[in-house]
């Protein structure tokens, strides 16, 4: 004990590379428990900046433990990728990274599938990264997904018969479905990549369920680190807008094989403002605007994974709210404070309307199919001038201090961290909720 959540209050984006890292000097190991490549950390170390989608960013701290869980989607290339950029980098990646062998693979037809589908939707398209993670998700789900422990169990044959049907379908679908004269998926030739590129990965592979359980049996801290945020969880987010997976802290016990009871707290990531990137419901989306644009300068607002312009808007206590609900929140981590500090005037979105006028406290389920919400704002003076780089609350001007502490009283979380610039010494941290 105990295992600590991080997870993203918004849809992403939110700075968790940043409170990840800095937590990191804390606990002694740190885990991903769903999402695969689709995600993006960007994480400032020695003054270089590195851009993570896979391994935990605990992996820039020496003694600490990385693990991806069973939960994780992974591509092996990309993972290989990534391993052999950190090393560029100087950074060691060795017996401290650990991969769970029940985690699915993203195969060749997964990313194929995930591009074509999008293409065929046109505008009602989702968005997505185009890195096959919703199909990776539908065939585990479908039980059709491969898994590492498949190539590594050596029953060469099995795994023939497994793919070589799991392909007629995909082939079918193809065919059938997308393109007509689309070059078919071969059997042979996919094998051998990917026993390959497992084969690469086979030193890192091991039971993680097994790794975490040790390790808060031995009285280790484990830091779970949620991928995309809470309104993009399949099962709670603005669906089908959503990703294939659950983000929320639940997630963290089924995606590395950790019961409930090692929990002992949540920390929800929340930006001062609000971003979403590709498709689907934003209700204080600035849109057009002016101060949508300057947040999205100033917050270099850039998506890490696919390079998109993020859309930019005002902080939405009904997001943040639910966000706390649903993972058991303790407490928040406040970021980008910083990319406030030029505006006047600051709006807070405290609930919803709908196109009969009727007002919601909480986020209404149909948000994603039906739309038609206008947000219910209280305006906040600004304080304009620039708090980058403070590190103490109460240096903090009075305007920034009544902003975070209305945002605790709507969200009803204490605020823990709260980020005044990019690098790992610019910010306050608090103790509370941590
Ligand atoms: P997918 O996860 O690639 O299937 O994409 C589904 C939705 O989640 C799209 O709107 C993506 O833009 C969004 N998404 C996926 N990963 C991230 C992330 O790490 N940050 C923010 N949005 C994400």
């Amino acid at each position: 004990m105990p295992g600590i959540v991080v997870v993203g209050s918004q849809w992403g984006d939110e700075g968790k590379g940043k409170v990840v890292d800095l937590l990191s000097e804390r606990v002694d190991v740190v885990a991903r428990y769903q999402g695969g490549n689709n995600a993006g950390h960007t994480v400032m170390f020695e003054d270089k900046q590195f851009i993570l989608h896979l391994i935990p960013s605990g992996i820039f701290w020496k003694g600490k433990l990385t693990v991806l869980g069973n939960g994780v989607v992974v591509d092996p290339q990309a993972l290989l990728d990534e391993i052999a950029e950190l090393r560029r980098q100087g950074v060691y990646v060795g017996e401290n990274l650990k991969v769970s062998d029940e985690a699915n693979l993203i195969m060749p037809y997964h990313k194929a599938f995930d591009k074509l589908r999008e293409n065929l939707k046109g505008a009602g398209k989702i968005g997505t990264t185009g890195r096959g993670i919703g199909p990776a998700y539908e065939d585990k789900m479908g039980r059709e997904g491969l898994r590492f422990c498949e190539f590594r169990a050596g029953n060469a044959r099995a795994l023939r018969e497994r793919l070589g049907s799991i392909l007629e379908e995909k082939n079918v679908l193809l065919r059938s479905h997308f393109r007509s004269d689309a070059p078919l998926f071969d059997l042979n030739q996919i094998l051998d990549q990917y026993a390959a590129l497992c084969e690469q990965v086979q030193p890192h592979l091991c039971d993680s369920s097994a790794a975490l359980n040790d390790a808060l049996d031995a009285g280790k801290t484990v830091l779970f680190e949620g991928a995309q945020g809470t309104h993009l969880d399949v099962d709670h987010g603005t669906y089908p807008f959503v990703t294939s997976s659950n983000t929320t802290a639940g997630g963290a016990c089924t995606g590395c094989g950790v019961g409930p009871t090692k929990i002992a707290r949540v920390i929800g990531i929340t930006k001062a403002y609000t971003t979403r990137v590709g498709e689907g419901p934003f209700p204080t989306e600035l849109r057009d605007d002016p101060i949508g644009r300057h947040l999205q300068a100033r917050g270099q607002e850039v998506g890490a994974t696919t390079g998109r312009v993020r859309r930019c808007g005002w902080f939405d206590a009904v997001v943040v709210r639910e966000a706390v609900r649903l993972s058991g929140m303790t407490g928040l981590a406040m970021m980008k404070l910083d990319v406030l500090d030029e505006l006047d005037t600051l709006k807070i979105a405290v609930a919803y309307r709908d196109r009969e006028g009727h007002t919601h406290e909480s986020m209404p389920h149909w948000i994603g199919t039906a739309g038609g919400i206008t947000p219910v704002y209280e305006e906040w003076p600004g304080w304009r001038r620039s708090i980058r780089g403070i590190t103490e609350y109460a240096k903090l001007p009075q305007a920034a201090i009544a902003y975070l502490d209305r945002i605790a009283e709507l969200t009803r979380v204490p605020i823990g961290i709260v980020s005044t610039g990019p690098r790992r010494e610019e910010t306050i941290l608090l103790d509370r909720g941590l």
